[in-house]
């Protein structure tokens, strides 16, 4: 299966959104990451509901969701009303991660749980079976531009190596300083999704980089 880019946002140019979803929607990226952040569960507060809007409707793409918040259940059906079709909350964050599962899905939307780099990949062993995706995070979530976490490579093995034992089906997804210098290590591993920011948007040419991305990865 081809990898996924999903080209996050947090690094578009926004004096000029539309222009970006735009030049994303030219793209071979196929799907676009959206990074909200709320200031308390991360040191860093990005955007809401009004730019989830305008972007779904400029983009011709699938939008992946990535809340950094502390407490994002009262949410989620205003996150799928705004346009999220994936919305991926942190294990961290909650409290019932299966009931938050369930209920991301009763909107509609694909669920997807976020790992910080040092929250182990076991604890999903219980619910993998209900993910439609399982979020990487390869740096300490908050801002763009960061280092890429080295141990996050065997992170994703070990994700795949969980999902396969429990007949799940979910995409694995990773997240921060992701780039043309690890993509094809992180898919070798088992990344099926490779969020890229930076990366992409702070290269010459954005859609010449998310398609050295996809070359680069087969
Ligand atoms: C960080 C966000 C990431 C970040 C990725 O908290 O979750 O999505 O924006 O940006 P780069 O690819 O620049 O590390
Ligand atoms: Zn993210």
């Amino acid at each position: 299966m081809s990898v996924i880019i999903s080209p996050s946002v947090l690094s578009a140019n926004f004096a000029h959104l539309q222009a970006d979803i735009e030049l994303l929607n030219r793209s071979q990226a196929e799907w676009i990451h959206i990074d909200v952040m709320d200031g308390v569960f991360v040191p860093n507060i990005s955007f809401g509901f009004p730019v989830l809007s305008a972007i779904r409707k400029h983009s011709k793409k699938f939008l992946d969701v990535h809340l950094m918040v502390a407490q994002a259940e009262p949410y989620i059906m205003q996150f799928r009303a705004a346009g999220a079709d994936l919305i991926t909350v942190h294990y961290e964050a909650v409290t019932h991660v299966d009931s938050v599962i369930h209920q991301i899905k009763s909107t509609g939307a694909q669920a997807g749980v976020a790992l910080n780099p040092g929250t182990p990949v076991s604890v999903l062993s219980e619910v993998a079976h209900l993910l439609d995706l399982v979020l990487i995070m390869s740096v300490n979530p908050g801002f763009g531009g960061q280092k890429f976490i080295s141990y996050a490579t065997r992170k994703v093995a070990e994700a795949k190596a969980l999902l396969q034992a429990k007949g799940s089906f979910a995409k694995i997804e990773v997240d921060g300083g992701v780039g043309l210098h690890n993509a094809k290590e992180l898919y070798n591993a088992g990344a099926n999704v490779l969020v890229a920011g930076n990366a992409v948007f702070g290269s010459d040419n954005p859609e010449k980089t998310i398609e050295e991305m996809i070359s680069i990865c087969h």
